[in-house]
């Protein structure tokens, strides 16, 4: 069955995620200056510790192994967290950076859950659609929460005063101009002239 081999391909992939996460959360909640924010990602590691577990449960109710494809996607997503904990802004404000990056890790997650689930339900699979299925809760919760954390911080953040403009590392100069490589790339296929 074709669609088996492709949830398969899905599931290697959120396990190799899921792996990812658990080096990569103590370092967020490291960095984080608040300690609501704190006390989130320490939360969410238990959690993600225990989504493995699940995930390996999958693998052994389709008696096949967790490994063999790393998953690029989340190292990228992750990747940017790296960016935002090396940010020089201060209290709040960095806090709001480290939203984001969180944030979208549960999101790729979210919609990684989300089509395993759809493939698993399409091949009559309820025992590996459930275990899925309270995977995709707690990352739907993870990132409620986060959002919701995110909003007194924000608003902290707005009142904070601008840092001072740093020379940009080497890092951010390749990265400027990469951005710019691809507004070139993405012109000719845009109606819009830039100004
Ligand atoms: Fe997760």
């Amino acid at each position: 069955m074709a669609l088996r081999d492709v949830l398969l391909d899905e599931l290697r992939d959120m396990y190799s995620a899921e792996n990812q996460l658990v080096k990569a959360l103590p370092k967020l909640a490291k960095g984080a200056q608040s300690p609501k924010l704190k006390q989130l990602f320490t939360g969410h590691l238990q959690e993600t510790k225990g989504q493995v577990e699940r995930l390996k449960k999958v693998f052994a109710e389709l008696g096949e192994k967790p490994t063999g494809q790393h998953c690029n996607g989340m190292e990228g997503v992750i990747e940017e967290g790296k960016d935002a904990l090396e940010k020089d802004e201060e209290s709040a404000s960095f806090d709001s950076g480290l939203i984001g990056a969180a944030l979208r890790t549960e999101h790729y997650e979210i919609a990684g859950y989300e089509v395993c689930i759809s493939m698993a339900t399409t091949l009559a699979m309820p025992n590996v659609a459930k275990l899925l299925s309270s995977n995709l809760k707690e990352e739907l919760a993870a990132a409620a929460k986060i959002t919701t954390a995110g909003i007194p911080l924000m608003k902290q953040s707005a009142q904070e005063p601008d840092e001072q403009k740093k020379p940009k590392t080497g890092k951010e100069k390749y990265s400027a101009k990469k951005s710019r490589e691809d507004e070139a790339k993405a012109a000719p296929d845009l109606n819009t002239s830039t100004v």
